[in-house]
Formats: structure tokens, C-alpha cells, sequence
């Protein structure tokens, strides 16, 4: 074949990486922190779910170095807020200083802890869209918690759903963790959910739904 294969094709039209995004990638790899943020046709796919949602209060689990948590939060209204949960210390501190250079700080509250005791304290507030993309082994449980801080018409979005095809036969607590919620995300009848190969160096996949 001559040419950009597909993916190439699509990040070139959508303009590519922008420079201050591409700048906190570096410093991040320069940090020795994984390169495992959302590929860039992923990250405009949650700015285009937040803005056709018309979501006011948004709800990540897993913040990395903020690169996804910039994407939503800019994609919010000027009253918005996105509440981002991080486990590690380091990924936290780097994320708190690249949401100031990304100018959206104000309008975003990361809570630092392993989502597993952080989530309860939330108990009490409903999120209009919500991204699990944290450990991969406590999904199901991210699920019941986002079922039970959301209301009719929460968008749920969940990355790294097919891990190169481990989730089929799992010999890993992740990857079993990933089958579990496969399955719930797709029969549980509070939710319409379609799930569809995602962009990305390694194949993988992510789930879209919407609570009824
Ligand atoms: N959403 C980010 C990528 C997240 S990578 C982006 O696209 O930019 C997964 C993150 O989840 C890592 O930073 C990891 O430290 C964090 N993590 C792992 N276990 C966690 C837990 N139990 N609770 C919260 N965060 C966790
Ligand atoms: C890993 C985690 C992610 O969220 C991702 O998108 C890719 C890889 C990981 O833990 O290896
Ligand atoms: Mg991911």
C-alpha cells in the first residue's frame, strides 16, 4: 500500500498533535512516566461525548499526567468541573502542574488516592459523564460506582477494553478484571452500550454507553 496508513490518515486531518499537548507528553516521558495517555483520535472522541452531552460535571478515574483530563475539561462549559482521581503521588503532582500550564486548573479537582477509597466520598454527587481509565482489575467495581453516581443520560466511557486479545481467555487479574466488566457493560440494563476497536499502537478497545 502507498502512503499514511488509516490512523496516520486521521491524525494528520485532525491536525495532529497540538504543541503544548506534545510538550506535556515529552516532559512526561522525561519524567519516566508511561506514555499511556489516550491516543489523539480517542481524546478528540471524549471532547466531542462531553460537548455533545452537554455535560456540566465530569468524572475521571485515572489522571496519569492530565493529558485526557485537559481534553475533557476544556471541552466543558465555563462552569464545569471535572473531578480526577489519581493513585500515584508522582502522576498526581505532574498533573496538577500541567492542568495550570493548560490554563484549566479552575475548573478541575484531583483527589489523590486509589480510586477505591476515594470513590465513596463521592457518593453523595451525580456526574454527567464520567472515564474509567484507571487499574484495570478494578473495573467492575469502577462500573458499579459510576452506575451509582450517575443519572439517566450519564455518557460512560471506558478505555483499554480488549488488551490485545488477553481479555478472551484471561490469565491475569487484569485482564480478567477487563472480561467482567465486558460482559456487565454490555447486558446491565441500565445502560445502552456499543464497544468498538480504539486508535493506538497496541490493539485495544473502548466502551461507549449512555444510563437510561
Ligand atoms: N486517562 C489518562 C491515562 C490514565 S493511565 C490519559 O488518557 O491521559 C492509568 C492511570 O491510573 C495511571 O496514572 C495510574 O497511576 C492510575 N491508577 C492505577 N491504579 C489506580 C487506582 N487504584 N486508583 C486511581 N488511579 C490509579
Ligand atoms: C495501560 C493502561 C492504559 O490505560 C492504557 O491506555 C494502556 C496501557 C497499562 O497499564 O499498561
Ligand atoms: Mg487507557
Amino acid at each position: 500500500m502507498q502512503g499514511p496508513g488509516l490512523s496516520e490518515y486521521i491524525d494528520q486531518l485532525l491536525g495532529g498533535q497540538e504543541p503544548l499537548l506534545a510538550e506535556l507528553r515529552d516532559d512526561a516521558a522525561a519524567k519516566g512516566i508511561p506514555e499511556i495517555q489516550v491516543p489523539l483520535a480517542l481524546g478528540r472522541l471524549l471532547e466531542v461525548l462531553v460537548a455533545a452531552s452537554g455535560a456540566r460535571t465530569a468524572l475521571e478515574i485515572g489522571t496519569l499526567f492530565g493529558y485526557s483530563g485537559i481534553l475533557i475539561a476544556r471541552s466543558l462549559p465555563e462552569d464545569g468541573t471535572l473531578t480526577t482521581i489519581e493513585a500515584s503521588a508522582k502522576h498526581a503532582e505532574v498533573a496538577r502542574g500541567n492542568f495550570e500550564r493548560a490554563g484549566v486548573a479552575d475548573r478541575i479537582e484531583l483527589l489523590e488516592g486509589p480510586a477505591g477509597d476515594v470513590l465513596p466520598q463521592l457518593a453523595d454527587r451525580r456526574f454527567d459523564f464520567i472515564f474509567i481509565d484507571a487499574d484495570k482489575a478494578s473495573y467492575p467495581q469502577y462500573l458499579e460506582w459510576s452506575l451509582r453516581l450517575s443519572h439517566p443520560g450519564t455518557v460512560i466511557v471506558a478505555d483499554n477494553l480488549w488488551r490485545q486479545g488477553r481479555v478472551v481467555a484471561p490469565d491475569d487479574p487484569d485482564s480478567d478484571g477487563i472480561a467482567r466488566f465486558n460482559r456487565e457493560v454490555t447486558s446491565n440494563e441500565r445502560l445502552l452500550t456499543s464497544m468498538f476497536p480504539r486508535p493506538g499502537d497496541r490493539e485495544d478497545a473502548m466502551s461507549v454507553s449512555v444510563v437510561r
